[in-house]
Formats: C-alpha cells, sequence, structure tokens
C-alpha cells in the first residue's frame, strides 16, 4: 500500500517534500522530476525553492517533465502548463530550461506529441520521483475517469467538473480547453518514486477512493495501489474519509530511520 502521511497543513507537507527532492538531488544531481501543476503543489515548490537557495544546492543538471498540457492555447499563454511551470518550478529553483519539457499542445503537431514526450522520457532514464496531484474527479495528470490504467502520453477530452475547477484561472468556464495531452497512466507508474498531494475536504472522497478502493480506471488515483513506492501526503481534511487513518498515523509515528527513504 501506499505510505499515508497526515500533516498540519501545505506547508508541513511541502517540507516533506522538499526534504525527499533535495535528497535526490544531492545523491543524483540529473535527477528528473515529475511536474504536476494545479494549486495543490505550490507549497512544496516554494519550499524547495528556499531550500536550494539556503543550502546553496546546485541544481543545473536537474531534469523535469510535466505531467501534462491543455491542447490549443495560443504559445505563451500566461495559463498553458508550459507558462505555469516556468514561472511557478523553473524559475524559483533556477533549474536549467531547456532541461524541463513539457508536453506540445499544438494541435499541429499532436499527433506525435504524446510518442515524442514519451520517448524523451524514456532518453532522460525515467522519472525518478513524481510530484501527483489529485482532482476531485479522481483524476491524476489529466487521466479522466475511464482512462486505461496502461495508458501512455495522449490526448484526453476533459470533463465538464475538471473544467470547471480549472475555471479559476480563466477568464471565463469557456475560455478552458476541452482537450489536453496528459502523461497516461501508464507513464505515471514507470516513475520510480510518487508522492501524491492533497489538502481540503473537496479532495477526501478522491482520496479515499485513491489508497483504499478498488484499483480501478473509474478512479484513475487508485493506480498507485499498483505501484511499490507511492507516498501520499494530506492534511486532516483530506484525510477525513480515510477508513484506516489510525493506522497510518501510528506506522507513521513509529517509522525507524531505517526505513526513511
Ligand atoms: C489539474 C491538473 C492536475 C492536478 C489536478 C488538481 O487540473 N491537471 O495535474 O493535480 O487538476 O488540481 P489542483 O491542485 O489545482 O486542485
Amino acid at each position: 500500500m501506499a505510505e499515508v502521511v497526515i500533516v498540519a497543513d501545505e506547508d508541513a507537507a511541502g517540507a516533506l517534500v522538499a526534504d525527499a527532492i533535495v535528497s535526490l538531488i544531492r545523491s543524483k544531481p540529473d535527477a528528473v522530476l515529475g511536474l504536476a501543476t494545479g494549486s495543490t503543489p505550490l507549497a512544496s515548490y516554494r519550499a524547495l525553492a528556499h531550500r536550494i537557495a539556503a543550502e546553496a544546492i546546485d541544481v543545473r543538471g536537474v531534469r523535469g517533465f510535466a505531467l501534462d498540457e491543455y491542447v490549443g492555447l495560443p504559445p505563451g499563454h500566461p495559463e498553458s502548463y508550459r507558462a505555469v511551470i516556468t514561472r511557478e518550478v523553473v524559475e524559483p529553483l533556477g533549474l536549467t530550461p531547456e532541461l524541463v519539457r513539457v508536453p506540445n499542445g499544438d494541435p499541429a503537431t499532436i499527433r506525435t506529441a504524446g510518442a515524442d514526450y514519451e520517448a524523451a522520457i524514456d532518453a532522460a532514464g525515467g522519472v525518478d520521483l513524481q510530484i501527483l496531484g489529485i482532482g476531485r474527479t479522481g483524476h491524476i495528470g489529466f487521466n479522466e475517469p475511464g482512462s486505461s490504467l496502461a495508458s501512455l502520453t495522449r490526448v484526453k477530452t476533459l470533463t465538464e467538473q475538471t473544467r470547471l475547477d480549472n475555471a479559476r484561472f480563466f477568464d471565463s468556464p469557456d475560455e478552458v480547453p476541452m482537450h489536453c495531452i496528459t502523461q497516461g497512466i501508464g507513464t505515471i507508474l514507470r516513475a520510480r518514486h510518487l508522492v501524491l498531494l492533497a489538502f481540503g475536504s473537496a479532495k477526501a472522497r478522491a482520496v479515499a477512493a485513491a489508497v483504499e478502493g478498488a484499483v480501478s480506471a473509474s478512479q484513475p488515483g487508485s493506480a498507485i495501489q499498483l505501484h511499490p513506492h507511492a507516498t501520499v501526503i494530506v492534511d486532516e481534511a483530506a484525510a477525513s474519509e480515510l477508513e484506516n487513518l489510525a493506522y497510518y498515523r501510528y506506522a507513521w509515528a513509529n517509522k525507524p530511520d531505517w526505513q526513511r527513504t
């Protein structure tokens, strides 16, 4: 099962994520990070930026692959995930821009964009640590319910719920693209360590389904149960529908040093 860690707030989660990434980079200066967008990972990126600056960690060789991108936004659109990753990750962390890739959502090349992205991840040797959020529909990346658990990077149609959830980033809900290109669930499962973050009661059902529900394409987040090294970091509200809460707290409180990764 996934290791479930219940924390007080997003900053506490960010400190844990920053710890894991800093130790990864120290042992592998050209580590490959899997980068999520959305609101959820922002505190982790802030914590990581702070650690990198405070400890003068050399991140020039660190590589990155974003999970997903909208299809058809004009180049440079501020809410394209390319722009978000540049603004929230590449610049504050001081990563080398050429080493951080985002799926290409240009309709002109969309037919080959998925295979190209898979090839680039393979050429990089795979993702070492994949940060994940989870949508209210249970999606990871943009793999909406029904996505094959073996899927690779490809175009998907967003649900109306996800478009509404993401409308806050746009001037109007109609502006949220209907299509996206996302790493598949099979792609995500190839990463060597998954770190899924969720905060707030709106995510509680999706978290419970991902961690304790049946493994099913209807709940894309449940695919983490197939992964040998998955960490789920949640606040109390997002954890509130988990049945085995007491056990997760007990396991975390009694985690020996030799079990830490
Ligand atoms: C977004 C992203 C996902 C993200 C999820 C949750 O649309 N494509 O990668 O994990 O939905 O978003 P948020 O973190 O803003 O709640």
